[in-house]
This record gives structure tokens, sequence and C-alpha cells, in this order.
């Protein structure tokens, strides 16, 4: 009964999350990350200093971690390109424990209902513009022993504004339990404890900014001040405040943090195993039952297919590109490309691609194609040119850690882009020339009839290997196309040697 209690609290408290939350999370994505999400700058984050503001401190942040080693994990993502809204998801899931992929799933489902209550109804939004979009990633803030926690980074944007939000969520495997955030204190004596704690630091750093009873309302309330609750690598305690939630909006998201010594007395034990893990990881998950096989390795001896001698001046060539992975389904579609013997391109987004290196390099052993899709799948035309940048070369490093090899094309998220994002990014940019909207329609014989019927010698056709369906259409079309004398190459085969800055849709 209890657990049924602390589950529905954890409900409650992730909506509480997403009405309240405005998040710029750039200290939270910061150092400690091995591949810090590229959200925002630090100068966007911080309210702006006075002339008497003394010089601010390294900022706090979540430590996370980026784990290589998770069994049986794989990635659920989903997008939607535009019609109504722009629309993009991704979130881990493990076979041997289905609450994660469930809690992470219906957290992300609660946030989007949201946007869509608060924003719409929509206009679909045309290719390439900009238009609203919803986009939620993650980060592992621990994923060692018996125990999970995972960071939700929500990013809207409507009208001319981005807003970041956030949820954290804790997972127990040794009882199977998700618990909220408020899990890392001992019960009300905690959280009274730490919110005496926290109103000291708060009243020493912010002083005569903070609106006196907003600050007591939250502090009141545990399911409002502890819904960004995580540990810092030294073991800090790292609390965030939302903006406009304890002083004006001038002050920004408000970051502190409390001394390990300080909070050590108000742990749960469930906190204290948190803790620990995160100051120092005791080694791989350890997942509790597992239900199914590991994700299979390759199933064919790697054999590059043999498009990198085709001269596509001479012959009708086709390139195949798969978007937004790799996730759950790629793997059946690498055996079927391997089958088949075709090479394709995958345009892949670094928030799935760092937890899956094995799966990058297999795809550059077989002769796959690796090209960059941005971190985290965000609109770039809403972000600043240094934002822009990081979501490049945060893929970028991913990709050429995986690979030894950087990729050198580019796809921006929707196709949008304008000349400051071309300016940003020094590839050349691949967009399509055959849409069989899969992302609309998940059926496989209608997406392959959609591409079977519109492709000409020199297309791009655009796919997503998140969807099975999309991957289930693959055979129909290489079949297909084949039979109509096309040579399916690599976008790299197919355009020769592309310039950087120049936007491509076919040959
Ligand atoms: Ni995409």
């Amino acid at each position: 009964m209890e657990r049924e209690l602390r589950m529905s609290r954890a409900q409650r408290g992730g909506i509480v999350i997403a009405l309240a939350f405005a998040l710029v999370l750039a200290a939270c994505d910061g150092g400690d990350s091995a591949t810090p999400s590229p959200t925002a700058t630090q100068a966007e984050a911080s309210p702006t200093p006075s002339a008497t503001t003394p010089p601010e401190p390294e900022p706090v942040a979540f430590a996370t971690v980026v784990p290589d080693d998770i069994e049986g994990l794989t990635l659920r993502t989903d997008s939607v390109q535009g019609d109504p809204y722009r629309y993009f998801a991704t979130h881990p899931e493990i076979a041997g424990f289905p609450v994660l992929g469930d809690t992470l799933n219906t957290a992300i489902a609660d946030e989007r209902a949201r946007f869509e209550g608060e924003r719409g109804p929509f206009e679909p939004v045309p290719p390439g513009a900009t238009g609203p979009s919803f986009n939620a990633s993650f980060d592992f803030l621990v994923a060692s022993g018996d125990v999970l926690g995972v960071h939700l980074l929500f990013y809207e944007f409507y009208g001319a504004n981005g807003i970041e939000r956030s949820a954290i969520y804790w997972f127990d495997l040794a009882t199977g339990e998700a618990l909220p955030p408020t899990a890392l204190l001992d019960g009300d004596a905690g959280f009274d404890a730490v919110a005496e704690a926290l109103r000291t630091v708060l009243q020493a750093e912010y002083g005569p900014q903070l609106f006196p009873d907003a600050l007591d309302r939250v502090l009141a309330a545990p399911e409002e001040f502890l819904h960004a609750i995580a540990f810092a690598a030294d073991g800090s305690l790292v609390v965030v405040f939302d903006e406009y939630s304890i002083g004006p909006g001038a002050l920004g998201r408000v970051t502190v943090a409390l001394p390990g010594s300080t909070v050590e007395p108000h742990l749960s034990d469930f906190g204290r195993r948190i803790r620990d893990e995160t100051v120092a990881p005791s080694g791989p998950v350890r997942i509790p039952t597992p239900t199914s096989t590991p994700t299979p390795g390759p199933t064919s001896v790697a054999t590059p297919p043999a498009s990198s001698g085709v001269d596509c001046g001479a012959v009708a060539c086709v390139a195949l590109t798969f978007d937004d992975g790799p996730s759950g389904p790629t793997v059946a579609l690498l055996d079927l490309l391997a089958e088949a013997d075709v090479p394709a391109t995958f345009f892949v987004v670094g928030v799935n691609a760092r937890l899956q290196g094995a799966l990058l390099a297999r795809m550059a052993d077989e002769g796959h194609e690796i090209g960059n899709h941005t971190f985290d799948h965000k609109d770039l035309t809403t972000l600043s040119p240094q934002q822009a940048a990081g979501q490049w070369s945060a893929t970028a490093a991913i990709v050429e850690a995986a690979t030894g090899t950087a990729p050198a094309l580019f796809r921006p998220p929707y196709g949008a882009n304008n000349e400051a994002v071309r300016a940003a990014i020094a590839a050349p940019f691949i967009l399509w020339s055959v849409d069989p909207r899969d992302w609309a329609d998940r059926d496989a014989a209608v997406v392959a009839q959609r591409v079977l019927e519109s492709t000409r010698a020199g297309d791009i056709v655009l796919l997503h290997d998140i969807h099975r369906t999309s991957v289930e259409a693959v055979p129909a079309i290489i079949e297909g196309l084949q039979a109509r004398g096309f040579t399916l190459v690599t976008v790299s085969t197919l355009l020769g040697d592309p310039v950087p800055g120049r936007v491509y849709n076919r040959r």
C-alpha cells in the first residue's frame, strides 16, 4: 500500500513539476557529464549580475553518468515532423526492468498532454519553418549497483520563447520500485531540516531579493521544492528552484547546494544509497530479473557493401536515410540491410548514440554512413548559434569515439535551418526529396508504396529507424527500387563531394 501511495505521489509530483517548472539547465548539464546536453549557455542561464555582485563561484550541478554497460538497454524514441506540431521524445528502457520505461513513458505523456492543453490547438508547421515544438530527452544521474536515476529534460518552444522543464525519477532495482525525488530524504523531519538549511543558504545568498511569502510556501511543500533534487559528484545535495518560484524573474533559476555533512543526518536509507552511488559508482547496474535476451550483436561478418565504388553520375542511385535513432528497431534494420547487402545513411541523435557505442561501431563496420542529427533533436532555429554548434559537436564527438570517424554530413531536425544555423555548423546540410511520412502512418505497406511510387534517380529518401513499421517496410523498398534498376548508396556516394554550408535535397 505504501508503495502505491508513494508512486501516486510521484505521479502527482510529475504533474506539479510540469506545471510549475521553467528550468534552464545549463549548470545541470555541466562538467560532470561526459557528453553534456548542449541545451543552454551559462550566460543565458544566469541572472544578470549587478555591478556589486561578487564573482560567481563555479556553478553547482547534478552529477550525470553515461553508462554503456546496461544489459538489455534500448531507447524508445518517437518523433512527429510538424503536423500538428513538432515533437521528439526519447527515453531508456531496460528489458529486465520494465518499470523504468513505463514510468518515463507516462511522465513524458503527461508532460506532452500539459503542453497540448496549454498551447493547443496547433496549426501544422510548414517544412523548414520555425513553429511550436515539444522535446523530451534525458540524462542518467546514477546507473550503478542497484539504483537508477533519470533526469527528464523537457524543452518546449511556443511563440518566441523556449522553456526548459525538468523532472527526476529514481528507481530501486532491489525492490522494483519507482520512487519520487522526495524519497532521498528521511520523512517529514528530513524535509523540515533540509528546508531550514536551504532557507539559511538562500537568505545568505539572495536575501532581500526573495519573496518571503513565496519562500515560506515553497519550503513548506516538499513536492514543490524537492522536484529537482539530486547529488553533485562530491556528495553535496543540489536543489534547483524554478524561475519565479521564490523571487522575481530577474533572479532566474536558483540552484543551491548543501554540503554532504549538512544533509547526511536527514537522508533516507535510499538517499544514502543514491548518494554513495553518485560519489563512487559500485559497478554495472544489476538488472534484477532479466526476462529477455540481450541485444544481439552482429549477425553477419562485416562485409562493407560495394557502393563506395559506385559512380552516381553514371548509374541511377538512390540513398535511403534513417533518422532519430539508434533505438529499439535499429538492430533489426541492420540485420535486414546486411542480408540485402545494401548500405544506408543513419542520421543519429547523440542522446541515443552515447549509450550505444557498439551499435554505432556495427553500423560503420557494415559499410553504412553515420551522419549527425544533433544531440537531442531540438529545432535549431529556436536556439542560439552557440547552442546549435554545441548540438553538432556533442554528437560528432560521440560518433567519433565509437567508430573512429567523425560524421561528415548534417541533417537538421525537421529540416529547420536558416543562415545563422548554417553559419554555426560547418557541414553539408542533407535534407530529403522523398518523404513517405512514416512518422504519421505507422503502416509498412503504406510506407513502402509511397517510397516506390515517388522515387526517382538521385533521390534521398527520409525514413526513421525508431518506428518498427518503417523497418518492416525496408525489404519491399529495397526489392522494389532494385527491380527498377536503382543502385542503393550512402548519401556521400550519391552526392560525390558535398560542400559544407550548402543545403542538399537530392543529387
Ligand atoms: Ni529527426
